[in-house]
């Protein structure tokens, strides 16, 4: 009688321990969403978007300009580093003083080439859902569409980047060559809130809204169907737009694949007992294992995330009142994606990305005050209404191309990431690079995402 009690209470706990752990894994529903929210300034009724598309410059006055260069200039109350300490505390501030000089003595006073190279892309502005966006429309010469097949992608960058980490990557992609079989016709928006888009009036602008205003763009544009390509929140916003509307989508190619879901750890927990099951043996250490180191670099580095996830207002304040803050905060992580080793020396930066590239960066988060609005991304990811749609969870059947370069976040097994994406097309490693790809290594880039491309259209091809 004892025994059959023991029995039955085993069976119920297992079916309960069960429920529960297929509630914490199974894949959900995607969810339905409105795809027409109001994000602008007050509450206009019977809103409707103007449709035309404005081309846009970028275009400074000198005064702009010269009082940054005075703000440059003043005296700055600057703590030496300790001894013997480069970056272990944060960004250098005898590396600062150098490039601040830098900044303003070379850099700022050869301002309109710079600009001029920022406006060798074409610009445009159009409106979307109450926000002025603004995205770079780069096409292949008229030759080429006789030529070759010209293919739209939509170029998604992340914080604390911009459109500007895209120039060398987009002059590849509209570029016929004999190796290549398709051209782009390429669409770079700064995201809502970062640059020259504007930034949502409103609470509650999350990556799904982000991705909502992304497509609608391309829709605005002509193009039903197109590729994806990104990096950073580039990267999560792609897998987004893959996941809510796979119908437009002709692939989604990742340069930063991660995949956080209950089920994404088990696995990575379970494949470091056996990484070479999963992986080939040279890229254990770079990529995924040890996971305990993982974590720690991930704790060590993320100091940002969490005051931007929480108060992004209170150090946005910082960031706009002073340009030598903002160069820091932002530096700070070019910086640290240098790689480690590398990562200690004071020209790394240069070496690795060239410093001009770097300041034009910066320069578009102060010409646009929007060290706060960029912030605020964070705070509206974490949030409640956000985190139940739980996107991760949800399937998608969009192609999927991931890069993974040796310096980047530890990213998902492929064990892993077929639980979102089915069909995984193409999945690489690289010994070299970290996370600002596109504007490190653009040839490679190109290299792997024109691979990923060709299967992504051929498989599209072969449907219709
Ligand atoms: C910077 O300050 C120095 C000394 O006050 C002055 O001579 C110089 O003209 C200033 N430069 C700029 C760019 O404001
Ligand atoms: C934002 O949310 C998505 C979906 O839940 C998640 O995959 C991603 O890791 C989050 N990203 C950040 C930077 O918080």
């Amino acid at each position: 009688m004892k025994g059959v009690i023991i029995i039955g209470l085993m069976a119920i706990s297992s079916i309960w321990l069960y429920q529960r752990v297929n509630d914490l894994i199974k894949p959900l529903p995607k969810p339905e969403l409105d795809t027409n929210t109001y994000w602008g300034p007050g509450n206009p009724t019977d809103y409707e978007a103007p449709k035309d598309v404005v081309p846009f410059k970028i275009a400074y006055d000198q005064t702009i300009i010269d009082d940054l260069r005075t703000q440059l200039n003043r005296t700055w109350r600057y703590a030496p580093p300790l001894e013997g300490i480069k970056f272990e505390y944060g960004f250098n501030s005898d590396a600062l003083r150098h490039i601040v000089d830098y900044w303003r003595d070379y850099y700022l006073l050869k301002w309109r080439a710079h600009e001029e190279f920022l406006n060798s892309l074409p610009h445009y502005k159009t409106e979307i859902q109450g926000l002025n966006i603004h995205f770079i429309h780069a096409k292949p010469k008229p030759e080429a569409y006789k030529e070759k097949k010209v293919v739209p992608l939509l170029l998604l960058h992340g914080w604390p980047g911009s459109v500007r980490e895209f120039y060398e990557f987009i002059n590849l992609l509209v570029e016929v060559s004999d190796i290549n079989d398709y051209v782009f016709e390429v669409i770079a928006p700064s995201l809502v809130g970062y640059g020259f888009s504007d930034a949502a009036a409103k609470p509650g602008f999350d990556v799904a809204q982000m991705a909502i205003v992304m497509r609608n763009l391309m829709l605005r544009l002509g193009y039903e169907k197109f590729l994806i390509q990104g990096g950073d929140w580039g990267s999560i916003i792609g897998s987004a737009i893959s996941t809510l509307f796979p119908e437009n989508v002709i692939g989604y190619h990742s340069n930063m694949c991660l995949l956080y879901t209950p089920l994404s750890m088990i696995k990575s927990y379970i494949a470091s007992f056996m990484p070479e099951r999963f992986l080939p043996q040279r890229f254990f250490a770079e990529h995924h294992f040890p996971l305990k180191d993982k974590f720690k670099l991930l704790l060590v580095e993320s100091g940002y995330f969490h005051l931007q996830a929480t108060k992004p207002d209170t150090i946005g304040i910082a960031l706009q009142a002073s340009p030598i803050a903002l160069a820091a905060y932002i530096l700070e992580k070019f910086q640290q994606t240098t790689g480690p080793g590398l990562n200690q020396e004071f020209n790394a930066m240069d070496k690795v990305y060239k410093l001009d590239a770097l300041l034009d960066n910066i320069m578009i988060y102060y010409l646009t005050n929007s060290a706060t609005s960029a912030g605020r991304f964070y705070a509206e990811n974490m949030s409640r209404k956000f985190l139940g749609l739980q996107l991760d969870r949800v399937q998608t059947p969009v192609s999927m191309g991931c890069a993974r370069f040796k310096f980047d976040l530890p990213p998902a097994l492929d064990w892993a990431l077929r639980d979102k994406f089915p069909n995984l097309i193409h999945s690489t490693y690289y010994n070299q690079a970290g996370h600002f790809a596109a504007l490190e290594v653009p040839v490679m880039l190109y290299i792997n995402f024109q691979e990923f491309a060709k299967k992504a259209i051929q498989i599209e091809e072969a449907k219709v």
